[in-house]
């Protein structure tokens, strides 16, 4: 059947899959939905929004983001109130950012306004597809693509921008041993660290092999000048409870401004929490240790919600924390959950409701 929104083309599968899914045992990223969003840029601006049925691309060999990497991406979720209806966590901000990555990598920008129309219109139509467990979600991934035929390097003139959805479990389902690495670097002030370029995930998989065959499961990356201040960790923003104070990096260019990590920050001030938004070295992390002072250790991010890490390797120093003691993170997890599934309410504003 085809439909019509303002200026999407709705065409729908005639029969879904969701039958072959397990909504108990739902590994991250590997289940996609019926449908998916597509807007093609081509002459200066975005035509031919539609949603179709998910379904392969056929791409040109020469396809100039496959050459140089000219291909970001968000990630958002979407879950459901406890009264039925859908709900979209933050829209705007993912849109934003979005478009601050895009501005980074000289893309396009795609319209706020064409953005929301399309998450809306998209889960909407895969509602059935939101997981009903807390905890679980339905993740979006839009993202956007140089599609020039060329190999020279520059900016490509045409680009496709797409929007699929996973239903997802916690993408760490387990506490995280990171490794603080004193020898690769994720981003430097100037590069594209803020922006979520595809880039920036190909040049951490070396490391993060190498971090593994260690025993550790992600790196906390240091910035690149000093080698010491904290950045941020493999797919989210890194959180310290230090004595009576919850420490994150600030963000400086080079850290990826995470939409959980605004959240978290403002959950926190809101119950009171002294919260500091600062540089702050592996040293200072290693000092509060031994001191007794550095009592959690947490990751954020859209994925990843709130991840509880149980210790850092630095050089031959390991710290390690007695999850049992954790507070601050399990609250934050129980609030963002609570927040998402309409079981604590939404007194923030965040929760977009679709219906
Ligand atoms: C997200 O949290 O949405 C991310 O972008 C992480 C992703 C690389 C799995």
């Amino acid at each position: 059947m085809d439909l019509a929104t303002a200026s999407i083309k709705i065409s729908k599968v005639s029969k879904s899959k969701i039958d072959t899914l397990d909504f108990n045992d739902i590994p991250f990223g590997k289940s996609f939905t019926d449908h998916m969003f597509v807007a093609e840029y081509k002459n200066g601006t975005w035509s031919d929004m539609r949603i179709e049925p998910f379904a392969n691309f056929s791409v040109h060999p020469a396809n100039i983001a496959w050459h140089y990497g000219q291909a970001l991406f968000e990630g958002m979720k979407a879950t459901k109130h406890q009264d039925g209806s859908p709900m979209l966590f933050r829209p705007e901000l993912h849109s934003r950012r979005l478009n601050a990555s895009a501005e980074r990598l000289a893309m396009p920008a795609f319209p706020e306004e064409q953005f929301l129309e399309a998450v809306t219109e998209l889960v909407k139509l895969e509602s059935a597809w939101i997981p009903p467990n807390e905890g679980s979600a339905l993740y979006l991934r839009p993202y956007m693509v140089a599609m020039d035929e060329f190999i020279g390097v520059r900016i490509s003139s045409t680009y496709k921008f797409v929007i699929f959805c996973c239903p997802v479990g916690p993408y760490y389902n387990k506490p995280l041993k990171l490794k603080a690495d004193d020898n690769y670097i994720r981003a430097a002030i100037g590069g594209t660290g803020e922006a979520k370029a595809a880039g920036n995930y190909a040049g951490s998989l070396y490391p993060t092999k190498l971090a593994n065959e260690e025993g550790f499961d992600q790196i906390m990356w240091l910035d690149a000048k000093e080698n010491q201040y904290i950045q941020e960790v493999g797919t989210m923003n890194i959180f310290f409870v230090i004595g009576d104070t919850v420490v994150t990096p600030s963000t400086d260019g080079a850290i990826l401004k995470g939409i959980t990590r605004n959240s978290v920050i403002h959950i926190l001030k809101d119950k009171n929490y002294k919260v500091e938004e600062r540089q702050l070295s592996i040293h200072e992390v290693i000092a509060a240790a031994d001191s007794g002072e550095l009592l959690e250790i947490f990751g954020t991010g859209t994925a990843a919600l709130v991840a509880n890490v149980k210790g850092i390797g630095y050089k031959d120093k390991l710290i390690e924390l007695d999850l049992e003691k954790y507070k601050v993170s399990p609250f934050l997890k129980d609030t963002l959950n609570g927040l998402r599934s309409g079981r604590i309410a939404d007194t923030y504003g965040w929760n977009v409701k679709l219906s």
